[in-house]
């Protein structure tokens, strides 16, 4: 955890605890850390995910890169700095979704690996899994989805990542999804089982 600003605060315990809420809800809370480049799959795999383990009963919350950008991380845009404080925040949102023992998917390209290792530094053990959505600048090109890279490769958007802002690549993902030549139902099927095989799927 950061040291904070303010002095004189003090940490206050409920009544109710983390295994209390997940025995209520019969799963273990965990975050998914989807990280990838943008066209990679992050947020149609967490929709996907999220929709399988709804119709299994599962407690799930997504948390996406540019729905956030709309609201609490508004004030932050594409510097590596504000990157930094991009994952920083949602880092900790997911910490609490996570201690309130629900299934947390975070659909951010999260190109820094010192910023990913820091999320998992301040989560519990097992609490954060890093999923890491693999697909070559070349394949997100090709499908371009949102115009971006056309926009970046005639230099419309500066920093864009994979083309002149880097991403760095994970070394210690617990979950590897190639989207270049898998389709969503085979990612999501891997992240489930997985899940599913760790225990997060019951307590
Ligand atoms: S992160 O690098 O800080 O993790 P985040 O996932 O929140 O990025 O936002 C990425 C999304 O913002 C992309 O999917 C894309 O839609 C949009 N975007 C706009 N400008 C950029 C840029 N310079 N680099 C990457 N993504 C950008």
């Amino acid at each position: 955890m950061s040291t904070p600003k303010s002095k004189n605060i003090t940490w206050h315990e409920g009544q109710v605890s983390r295994d209390d809420r997940q025995s209520m809800l019969g799963q273990r809370g965990c975050t998914i850390w989807l990280t990838g480049l943008s066209g990679s799959g992050k947020s149609t795999i967490a929709v996907a995910a999220e929709k399988a383990l709804n119709e299994r009963g599962r407690l799930t919350y997504i948390l996406d890169g540019d729905n956030i950008r709309m609201g609490l991380n508004s004030n932050l845009g594409f510097s590596p700095e504000d990157r930094t404080e991009n994952i920083r925040r949602i880092g900790e949102v997911s910490k609490l979704f996570t201690d309130a023992g629900i299934i947390c998917f975070t659909s951010f390209i999260s190109p820094y690996r010192a910023d990913r290792d820091a999320v998992r530094e301040i989560m519990g053990e097992g609490d954060f899994v890093e999923a890491w959505v693999q697909a070559s600048v070349e394949t997100c090109e090709g499908r371009d989805v949102k115009g971006l890279y056309k926009k970046a490769r005639a230099g419309e958007i500066p920093e864009f990542t994979g083309i002149s802002a880097p991403y760095e690549e994970p070394n210690s993902a617990e979950v590897l999804l190639d989207t270049n030549g898998q389709s969503v139902d085979e990612s999501v099927a891997t992240l489930v089982s997985y899940l599913e095989k760790s225990g997060y799927l019951s307590v």
